[in-house]
C-alpha cells in the first residue's frame, strides 16, 4: 500500500548556531593535512543543500560535505576519524531519499556518494552466462543499472518501485516492490559487497567470506560501514507487461485477493510477476489517477464516482504479467483466468499493455506528470499486516 507524501519543515536557529561553532572550533584537527582535503567542502551554500532529505521532517546541516573520488578516499576519511582522539560522525548519502533523517549528520561529515561515479572506470559491469550478475558502484541509480542490463537482454531480478535511487541506498534498507513475493527484497538477491568498515578497511564480503559484515551491511541503514560496490543477480529480460488494475471498496476483499495472488499454496501465485495495492483516500485523490495508467476521461470519472459514492477510501490492486514474443498469448490467457477468481468491484477491471521499461519506470512518468499538481511519487511503500 502506498501513502502520499506529507511534509513539514522543522527549521531551528540552534542548528545554525551549532554549525557555525563546528566550522570555527570543531573541524577535526589534521583533516587539512590529508590527501583528500581538497575533496571536503565547508562552503555554507553547499552544506545547506545537504541539510534535509526526501522525508523533509528534519533540517540538520552537516559540518562538511565530502566528495570522494574512490572507495580508498572514503577509507582514508573513516580511518582518520577512527584513529583520532576525537572521532567525529560520518554519514553517507546517495539520492537523499531517506524519509526520517537517517542520512543526515548534524555537524559531522556527509559523504556525497554520487561523486564515486565521476570516474573513467566502468561502474556498471554485466556478466552473462547461466547465472548472470552485475557488479555495480553503490552510487549508481537503479534506472541506469536497468538501462545497461536491458542492452544485454538482462534485468535485475529484483527492483524497487522508484528507480531513481542508488544501489547503496536501497541495499542499506531492503529494496521492495511488487516483485517481492517472488524474489524477496533486493537484499536477498545480492551475492557480494565491498564495504568500507568503521575502522577504515575495505572488505569484500559475501555469504561465504566475512558473512557477519555481509548480513550486517545489507539492510544495516549505513550503521556497519559504507557499501561501495554490490554484485547482484540478473535474469533474462522480458519485453512487455500485461497490466490489470482492479478497484475495490472493501479492504477485506483487497487483502483476501492480495493473499490469493501471492500465496505459494495457491495456483494463482505462479502466474503473476508483480502485485501491489494502493489506497485512494478521497475522490480528490482518485481524480489524480489519470496520469498513472492509460485511463480514458470517462474511466477517471467512473473511478471518482466510485470514491464519492463510497464516501471513504477506495483501493486498487495492480496485477501484472511480464511477457516476451513467445509467451504473449499465454500471458493473456493467464490474466483472464486470474481475473475470474478475484472479487473486485464489478466493472472496475482496467487493462494496459506497455513495454517493460515503461512499466518498471512508471513512478518516474507519474512524478513528471503530477509534479505540477504538487504530488510526487509515493512517500513510502509498506506491508499491510493481516
Ligand atoms: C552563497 O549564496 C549566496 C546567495 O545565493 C551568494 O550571494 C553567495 O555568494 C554564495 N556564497 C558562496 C561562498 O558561494
Ligand atoms: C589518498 O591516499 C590513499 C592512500 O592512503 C589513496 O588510496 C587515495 O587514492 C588518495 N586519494 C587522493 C584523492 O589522492
Ligand atoms: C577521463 O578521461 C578524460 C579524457 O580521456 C580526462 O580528460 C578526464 O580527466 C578523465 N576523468 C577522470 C575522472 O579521470
Ligand atoms: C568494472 O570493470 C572495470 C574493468 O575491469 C574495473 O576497472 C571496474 O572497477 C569495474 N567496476 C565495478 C563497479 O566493479
Ligand atoms: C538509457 O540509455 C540511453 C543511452 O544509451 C539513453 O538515451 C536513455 O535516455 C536511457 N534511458 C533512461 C530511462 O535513462
Ligand atoms: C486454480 O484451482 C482451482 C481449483 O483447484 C480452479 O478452479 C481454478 O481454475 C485454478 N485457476 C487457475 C488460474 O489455474
Amino acid at each position: 500500500m502506498e501513502l502520499s507524501r506529507h511534509s513539514s519543515i522543522i527549521l531551528s536557529i540552534t542548528i545554525v548556531t551549532t554549525f557555525v561553532s563546528f566550522v570555527k572550533s570543531s573541524l577535526p584537527q589534521g583533516l587539512q593535512t590529508l590527501n583528500i582535503s581538497s575533496e571536503i567542502s565547508t562552503d555554507p551554500n553547499i552544506t545547506a543543500s545537504f541539510a534535509t532529505d526526501f522525508g523533509n521532517l528534519f533540517n540538520c546541516t552537516p559540518g562538511a560535505v565530502f566528495y570522494p573520488s574512490s572507495p580508498n578516499d572514503i577509507a582514508t576519511l573513516i580511518r582518520f576519524s577512527y584513529t583520532s582522539s576525537k572521532p567525529f560522525p560520518i554519514s553517507q548519502r546517495g539520492r537523499g531519499h531517506s524519509t526520517y533523517g537517517q542520512t543526515l549528520v548534524p555537524d559531522g561529515i556527509l559523504i556525497d556518494m554520487s561523486s564515486l561515479g565521476h570516474t573513467n572506470y566502468s561502474r556498471i559491469n554485466v556478466t552473462d552466462g547461466p547465472f548472470p550478475y552485475a557488479d555495480v558502484g553503490a552510487e549508481q541509480l537503479w534506472i541506469d543499472v536497468l538501462n545497461a542490463t536491458l542492452k544485454r537482454d538482462l534485468m535485475p531480478r529484483m527492483l524497487t518501485d522508484y528507480l531513481y535511487l542508488t544501489v547503496g541506498g536501497t541495499l542499506s534498507n531492503a529494496g521492495i516492490s511488487g516483485q517481492e513475493f517472488k524474489h524477496g527484497p533486493q537484499i536477498s538477491n545480492v551475492y557480494e559487497l565491498d564495504v568500507v568498515t568503521g575502522t577504515g578497511e575495505i572488505v569484500t564480503c559475501s555469504r561465504e567470506f566475512n558473512p557477519d559484515l555481509f548480513y550486517a551491511a545489507l539492510g544495516g541503514l549505513g550503521q556497519f560501514g559504507v557499501i561501495t560496490r554490490a554484485r547482484f543477480a540478473l535474469e533474462p529480460a522480458q519485453k512487455r507487461v500485461r497490466w490489470r488494475r482492479l478497484f475495490y471498496t472493501d479492504i477485506k476483499l483487497v487483502t483476501s485477493d492480495l493473499e490469493k495472488l501471492i500465496s505459494p499454496d495457491n495456483n494463482l501465485s505462479g502466474i503473476i510477476d508483480f502485485v501491489e495495492g494502493e489506497v485512494l483516500l478521497s475522490a480528490t485523490q482518485a481524480s489524480l489517477i489519470g496520469s498513472t495508467f492509460n485511463f480514458t476521461d470517462s474511466d477517471v470519472q467512473k473511478i471518482i464516482d466510485l470514491a464519492s459514492d463510497n464516501n471513504g477510501p477506495i483501493y486498487l490492486v495492480d496485477a501484472v504479467v511480464f511477457y516476451n514474443d513467445t509467451t504473449a498469448t499465454s500471458a493473456e490467457q493467464k490474466v483472464d483466468l486470474l481475473l475470474k477468481e478475484l472479487q473486485y468491484t464489478s466493472g472496475f477491471a482496467f487493462s494496459n499493455d506497455i513495454p517493460l521499461l515503461n512499466f518498471l519506470n512508471r513512478l518516474h512518468y507519474q512524478e513528471t506528470a503530477r509534479s505540477s499538481q504538487g504530488q510526487f511519487h509515493p512517500w513510502l511503500s509498506m506491508f499491510v499486516p493481516k
